[in-house]
């Protein structure tokens, strides 16, 4: 482990790496404007006679998550966080961490349905104007009948309860992070680039 004056850039130090905090804060920003613009496509779009514009833009965007956290996935099995401060107790050490796994499980899960279900027939995928493959083997194995119900049933699941699950968990995680920036062990300045590191940490 190395420590030095910067210690921001370096595996295994205090903070978290650059690479690691622009991935962080970059999905943060994505997912709740993914949110917002879900929530709002539908009526967004509803006034045109052409083609949807807000709906590809929404996939667009989801498919960029997607692929930003297939990135920091690997990018974080590759390079160990800085260790948690001493003064966490056990519980609070292992709901953080079971927190952050579970918003992985949803940043991967959420994209990953939404690509699913637009895969189902035979409209393209769109991705910032060209095409994103279809989900693999998605239309040779659900039967044709089937196909309409899967849709509409993946379509509730990813709008509302997916997206209900990753509000209450960041809601934990933002109010794990503001408690521990006010008790005495800040974790905030670990994961925020402009705030200083707090003396004697
Ligand atoms: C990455 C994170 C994503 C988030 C947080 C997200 C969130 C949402 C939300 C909040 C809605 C609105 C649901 C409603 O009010 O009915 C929605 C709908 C939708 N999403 Fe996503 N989405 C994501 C990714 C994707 C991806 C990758 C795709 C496609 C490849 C996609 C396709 C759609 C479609 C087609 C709808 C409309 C469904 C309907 O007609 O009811 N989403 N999404
Ligand atoms: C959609 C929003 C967010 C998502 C999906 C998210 C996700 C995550 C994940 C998965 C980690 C674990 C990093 C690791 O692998 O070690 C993490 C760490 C962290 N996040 Fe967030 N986050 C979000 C928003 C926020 C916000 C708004 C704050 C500020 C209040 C914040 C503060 C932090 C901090 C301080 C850490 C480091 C925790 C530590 O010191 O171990 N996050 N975040």
């Amino acid at each position: 482990m190395t420590t030095g004056p910067h210690g921001a850039n370096e595996v295994g130090g205090r903070r978290y790496s650059a690479v690691a905090m622009a991935l962080h804060w970059a999905i943060a920003l994505l997912l709740i404007g993914q949110i917002l613009l879900g929530w709002n496509m539908a009526s967004l779009d509803e006034g045109s006679s052409g083609p949807k514009t807000f709906e590809p833009i929404h996939i667009s965007i989801g498919l960029t998550i997607l692929c930003l956290t297939v990135l920091r996935i690997l990018w974080r099995l590759t390079h160990r966080p800085p260790p948690l401060p001493a003064g966490l107790a056990r519980w609070e050490r292992v709901l953080a961490e079971t927190v952050h796994v579970l918003l992985y499980a949803m940043m991967l899960a959420l994209p990953l349905t939404g690509w699913f279900m637009e895969s189902i027939g035979p409209r393209p995928v769109p991705f910032w104007g060209v095409s994103w493959p279809h989900f693999p083997s998605v239309n040779a194995f659900l039967a044709g009948g089937d196909r309409r119900e899967i849709k509409e049933a993946l379509e509730g699941i990813h709008g509302s309860a997916m997206v209900w699950v990753l509000i209450a968990l960041v809601g934990l995680h933002v109010a794990g992070a503001l408690k521990h920036q006010f008790d005495g062990s800040p974790v905030l300045w670990r994961m925020a680039p402009f705030l200083k590191r707090p003396t004697g940490q």
